[in-house]
């Protein structure tokens, strides 16, 4: 028998997990076609959109977005470069609880406290420049200790090698950590030298999980957690692809504000999904049930 603690307690977690499983709770948007990059392996560029919503038309867009799904509270402004639009960013962030904008770092970072940006960085000085280009400018730009700054770093066959210089580097820094993922390819694209293959993925898992593991300074700065890294092992894409939470809990928009599948990457090939979000939201929900169940054993 439960007493009335442990019965709350057990309530607390099953709510919690529930909570987790339930409805509509995060969105991503893709504000602009606009970006000053031209990034290869892009899946945006390669969805080759070319028209964009008004103003006014994604006012209205967001507000029949939050009528429909009201649990909303987080949000990631995402496609093409969101600051391109910062004066209509700033108004539609104020309908959400936590904000992330993703950036290119290209732009200069306004002096918003209450949100967190997410600026893409794909490497060392050499391997970033090789795919995206400008990376003296972008760090004078996004080193800056009076906002919330964290980097977002794709992994590719190519740019893995500077990971632990690259960590080492930016730890040095105010930027307050490093999400990694791995290139997703979109459904039919062929082999490319970007696409990590199984056995480097395997590899880079560990080492980031040995940087982890060997510095303290490295484990508060990567933000991926040790279970999320697990769950992007090669033995479990297809698990995660099967039970991606991204396709029912997040609603994504196309510049047109019309809705995007299977995710906010278009087109993108599950069986190869290197995404941080699905690995977290998976990540969380098996932590939990694992907490639920060494409760009741
Ligand atoms: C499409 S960009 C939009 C925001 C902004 N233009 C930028 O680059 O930060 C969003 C993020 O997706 C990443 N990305 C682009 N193509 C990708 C792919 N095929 N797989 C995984 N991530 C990708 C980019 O590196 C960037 O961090
Ligand atoms: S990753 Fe971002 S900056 Fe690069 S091409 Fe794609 S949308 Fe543009
Ligand atoms: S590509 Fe998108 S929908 Fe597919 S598994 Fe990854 S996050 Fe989920």
């Amino acid at each position: 028998m439960y007493s009335r603690k442990r019965y709350w307690k057990f309530f607390k977690h099953s709510l919690k997990l529930f909570s987790e499983i339930e409805g509509v709770q995060s969105g991503s948007v893709d504000l602009t076609i606009k970006c000053r990059m031209n990034c290869e392996g892009c899946y945006f560029k390669k969805a080759g959109y070319d028209k964009e919503l008004g103003d006014a038309d994604w006012r209205k867009k967001i507000l029949v977005l939050k009528a429909n799904h009201p649990n909303i509270i987080n949000m990631v402004w995402i496609g093409g470069d969101p600051l391109l639009r910062k004066d209509l960013l700033r108004s539609l962030m104020n309908y959400f609880d936590f904000n992330l904008v993703v950036t290119t770092g290209l732009i200069e970072l306004p002096k918003w406290k209450d949100c967190n940006f997410g600026i893409s960085i794909d490497g060392t000085h050499d391997y970033h420049n090789q795919r995206r280009g400008f990376y003296d400018r972008i760090k004078r730009t996004i080193d800056q200790d009076d906002i919330w700054v964290t980097i977002a770093f794709t992994l590719t066959e190519k740019n893995h090698v500077c990971l632990k210089d690259f960590v080492e580097e930016w730890s040095n820094t105010s930027v307050r950590g490093v999400g990694f993922s791995f290139l997703t390819p979109i459904i039919g694209e062929k082999s490319s030298d970007l696409i990590v293959k199984p056995e480097t993925r395997e590899k880079i898992i560990d080492r980031i999980l040995d940087l982890k593991k060997k510095n303290r300074k490295y484990r508060k700065f990567i933000l991926n957690s040790d279970s999320m890294l697990s769950l992007m092992r090669p033995e479990n894409t297809s698990w995660v692809a099967e039970n991606c939470p991204v396709k029912d809990k997040v609603v994504s928009l196309d510049p047109m504000g019309q809705p995007k599948h299977p995710c906010m990457m278009d087109n993108a090939n599950c069986s190869q999904c290197g995404c941080i979000i699905s690995h977290q939201m998976l990540a969380k929900g098996l932590e939990n049930t694992q907490k639920m169940l060494r409760y009741l054993a």
